[in-house]
């Protein structure tokens, strides 16, 4: 029995529809009236698949196929709807449609599961808008904490301002928890996001284990000045000093292999033309898959950034707004995976992943295991992120194929 691709491609092509971007891409942040159309989309489809629909108290949609066991663990299958600032099509979708896909072939084909499977679009994996991720897998797990609610976004808006002007509860977050042993694995399907599948000619690989970003928002504090009357060497220019660390930290990062350092919001001000920044900010992603390699770049970092300030005659506040543990995927489930590729005709090669995923909340709870398909040119968070529709069909079918041996 294989799954029906025209259908999973047509609705992966249907979600582009929300949140659409005057740039080409989509715009779906947490919370708001954009993510709330695309999850009834989605709802709609959890239901054609026969599905029990619901969403927990922090929006995580949930659709549920009962097993033959209702004491049985139950299988999740998921990812997210969220996206970046002008995202792909691709990124967390393609996740959460396969699951769909992958029950409701299952049903069609009239396979009998004795774990409940239930597939789930997780609230807010990418943190585009608090610049705080993974709310929902992050309260799955029963790790996020109260404080957490009172982060956030551009405008001031706190996470339990936008969830209760979309209708939640965030004081009733923890209903949203899964008790330990309720869970007996969760499986991903994503883009790979980069370009070893593609360097592999392969359309499908199987994820080892998720590097673990840090990231961080460095605030540099000089003197604002006239940008005519102010000689260079009586100058305390916080962007100059700003720029300093970010070449540092190309430098740093570059020195190992599997290390990243990505500076990806930059604020100057006052931001006259004619002013000397004064007060500058920028954020830092920094990940690597070896926990030990990533603190040591971060120290260096640091260093670096007060080394800066006493040359400079600056200031600076560092602040951390998440740290997440670089994760292994159960090598049981890695297992059962490469054998459900290889029996669908993929030989599936391992590989990390340098990107995060809603797997590293789920991590404490149960065995996590991540399918990857190829993407193009190794693109995403961008418009032109693309996965053609057979290797869509390929994951789609390895997903499959897993959830009946493990349900
Ligand atoms: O940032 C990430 O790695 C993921 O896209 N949330
Ligand atoms: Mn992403
Ligand atoms: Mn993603």
């Amino acid at each position: 029995m294989t799954l029906n691709a025209d259908r999973l491609w047509h609705r992966l092509k249907a979600l582009h529809e929300y949140g659409q971007s005057p740039d080409g891409g989509v715009n779906r942040f947490s919370f708001t009236d954009e993510e709330r159309a695309v999850k009834n989309q989605v709802s709609k489809y959890m239901r054609a698949a026969g599905l029990e629909v619901r969403e927990d108290a922090v929006g995580n949609l949930v659709g549920r196929l009962e097993g033959t066991d209702p004491a049985a663990s139950v299988i999740l299958v998921g990812s997210h709807v969220d996206s970046v600032p002008n995202g792909g099509d691709f990124d967390g979708p393609l996740g959460v449609l396969s699951g769909i896909e992958a029950v409701q072939a299952m049903q069609e084909e009239g396979h009998k599961n004795r774990h409940p499977i239930e597939v789930v679009a997780f609230t807010d994996e990418e943190g585009s808008r608090f610049h705080f991720g993974m709310i929902g897998s992050r309260a799955a797990a029963g790790t996020l904490r109260p404080e957490d609610f009172d982060r956030t976004d551009n405008n001031g808006t706190s996470i339990a301002e936008a969830m209760k002007a979309q209708g939640f509860n965030p004081e009733g977050f923890l209903d949203a928890a899964r008790k330990p042993g309720s869970v007996r694995a969760y499986l991903e399907v994503h883009i790979e996001q980069g370009k070893v599948l593609e360097l592999r000619n392969e359309p499908v690989g199987v994820v080892t284990g998720i590097a673990g970003p840090v990231w961080l928002q460095v605030r540099v504090y000089g003197e604002a000045g006239h940008a005519g009357a102010t000689p260079m060497n009586l100058r305390k220019d916080a962007l100059v000093g700003a720029s300093e660390m970010i070449q540092f930290i190309e430098e740093e990062t570059s020195r190992h292999p599997r290390t990243v350092g990505t500076v990806g919001q930059l604020r100057v001000s006052p931001g006259g033309v004619n002013i000397i920044p004064g007060d500058v900010e920028f954020t830092l992603d920094l990940r690597d898959i070896d926990v030990a390699q990533r603190d040591a770049a971060e120290t260096a970092i640091r260093a670096y950034i007060r080394k800066v300030c006493t040359e400079r005659g600056l200031k600076s506040e560092i602040k951390e707004l998440q740290r997440i543990q670089p994760v292994q995927c159960d090598e049981t489930v890695q297992i059962l995976m490469s054998e459900a590729a290889k029996e669908a005709g993929f030989t599936a090669p391992f590989l990390p992943s340098g990107a995060g995923h809603d797997g590293m909340q789920l991590a404490v709870l149960c065995p996590i295991g991540m399918i990857f398909a190829r993407s193009k040119d190794g693109i995403s968070h961008h418009p032109d992120e693309y996965t053609s529709k057979e290797d869509c069909a390929a994951a789609a079918q390895v997903l499959y194929r897993t959830l009946k041996k493990l349900s």
